[in-house]
């Protein structure tokens, strides 16, 4: 398969220090904190690129898988990871997200700045796969370009923002361009519990958000759902 990031792919990081400063690095790693991850935990990052939230994920200890589709990627990661002074466990696998069936086998999966590069039919289906190989329980994490939740003004700049990188990626690597996605709404609709949002600002604007899920436990949805059942009336 064409490796759209062949050209792009070397200088992905870099850019994205340009257009976002730190605060994109920032989101992807969210998360990834001693109160999220326990050390052997399962975690899958889908769509990795350089790797900045698996070298994170390995550093607090958790047993990280990372699936990419790009070669050129897969390098930039595999030099970040050479770069790195400590031993990381990280396993590597070169692939369509789609064809990873790792099913209830995460207790995170992350998918940081990779939704976004889909038409939304498309993107429906990588979550819904996605949240088939989390856990029970487990936790589901998007770090992307936060949905506009402003004044018109600003909801005008920050989409402008984006338009600005979805062309960039719409030109070089064939990505999708559409409205932001609203990735805490997405969360709801496919029955996660929403536990926690942060926002990181670039040039006074709101514009990346890491949002987290949990996958409900299939037990306490029929709780739930007996417990909304309405009561018989007596006599
Ligand atoms: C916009 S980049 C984001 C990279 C990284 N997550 C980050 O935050 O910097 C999207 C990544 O998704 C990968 N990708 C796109 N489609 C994929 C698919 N179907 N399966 C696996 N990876 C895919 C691309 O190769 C690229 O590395």
């Amino acid at each position: 398969m064409r490796d759209k990031y062949k050209y792009i792919g070397p200088l992905y990081d870099f850019l994205s220090s340009i257009y976002g400063g730190e605060s994109i690095h920032d989101c992807k790693r969210a998360m990834l904190t001693e109160e999220n991850v326990k050390a052997g935990d399962k975690i899958l990052i889908a769509g990795a690129g350089h790797g900045k939230d698996a070298i994170r994920a390995a550093e607090l200890g958790a047993d990280v898988t990372v699936v990419d589709l790009s070669e050129t990627m897969l390098i930039k990661l595999k030099q970040a990871f050479e770069k790195h002074p400590g031993n990381l466990n990280v396993n590597v696998v070169h692939a369509d997200i789609l064809t990873f069936e790792e099913y209830e086998t995460y207790d995170m999966v992350i998918a940081n700045f990779f939704l976004n590069v889909f038409y939304e039919d498309f993107m429906e289906k990588i979550t819904d796969h996605l949240i088939k190989c989390t856990k029970q329980g487990g936790k589901f994490v998007i770090g992307d370009f936060a949905y506009p939740n402003g004044n018109p003004i600003s909801n005008t700049i920050q989409k402008g923002y984006w338009y600005t990188a979805a062309l960039i990626f719409y030109v070089t690597s064939d990505n999708a361009i559409h409205e932001i996605y609203n990735y805490t709404e997405l969360m709801k609709s496919k029955g996660l519990e929403v536990s926690e949002t942060k926002h990181y600002r670039y040039l006074g604007m709101n514009c990346y958000a890491s949002v987290m899920g949990t996958k409900v436990v299939a037990s306490d949805l029929s709780a739930e759902t007996k417990t909304e059942q309405p009561e018989e009336a007596t006599a």
